[in-house]
């Protein structure tokens, strides 16, 4: 049986996250959540005084990314994830643990290192990829590739809102450069740069609320899997 995957690839804020759990719930499909895997290396090399010897120590380095010890448990509330046994969940969210996914995603022999992992999660009946080179470099069979984009003004103003909820002051033009910078850092690298693949469907959620987005995605994921 053919698996059937869904990837979702754009830049940070798009609402990506939201609606790939909302697709995998919807199909009943597995998620991949790529951008975790990322953090949890980032972490685990962080824990074990690797991230600032990335290249020095590369071989070390991608002995941990191949052997992570990671688990990723289905709850009520969500997923669980654990590094080593221990529950990051929160922790792999954090701005700074963001700092050190970037760090690693920008070394090849690592991303590769992830690449038996992120291939491993393709099982029936399908699966929902979330990343930034899901199409390009990871599921490339995808029957459904979605490129998910927004206004980094509009980006910004989401996650302004979703910090002044937790009770955080800031300033939407301090939140505006942090994303400029890290779309830059993400478009501009040589490997596996942010892109849209040749055949995605491109959505721009500037306008448009997670409900609308979502039925987008439901009517075009419908059509292709129909052919
Ligand atoms: O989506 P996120 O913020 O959790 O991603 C964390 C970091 O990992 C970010 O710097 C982009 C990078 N990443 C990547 O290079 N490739 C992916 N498939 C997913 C994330």
């Amino acid at each position: 049986m053919t698996v059937r995957i869904i990837t979702i690839d754009g830049p940070s804020g798009s609402g990506k996250g939201t609606l790939a759990s909302k697709l995998a719930a919807h199909y009943q499909f597995h998620l991949l959540d790529s951008g975790a895997l990322y953090r949890l290396l980032g972490l685990s090399l962080h824990q074990d005084g690797l991230l600032d010897a990335l290249e020095t120590k590369l071989d070390a380095c991608t002995k941990i990314a191949a052997n992570l010890d990671i688990e990723f448990i289905g709850t009520e509330d969500g997923i669980q994830i654990l590094l080593k046994g221990e529950d990051v969940s929160q922790t792999i969210r954090t701005e700074r643990v963001g700092e050190f996914a970037s760090k690693v995603a920008a070394i090849p022999e690592l991303r590769q290192a992830l690449l038996a992992r992120q291939h491993a999660f393709a099982q029936a009946p399908g699966l929902v990829a979330d990343g930034r080179d899901m199409a390009t470099s990871i599921f490339p069979q995808a029957q459904v590739k979605i490129y998910l984009t927004a206004s980094a003004e509009s980006r910004a103003q989401r996650r302004v809102n979703q910090l002044q909820a937790m009770g955080l002051d800031v300033k939407i033009n301090d939140i505006l450069a942090n994303i400029e910078a890290r779309d830059k850092r993400d478009m501009e690298r040589t490997v596996a740069p942010l892109k849209p693949a040749e055949d995605a469907y491109i959505i721009d959620s500037s306008e448009l609320n997670i409900d609308e987005v979502f039925e987008l995605m439901t009517a075009y994921a419908d059509q292709q899997f129909a052919k």
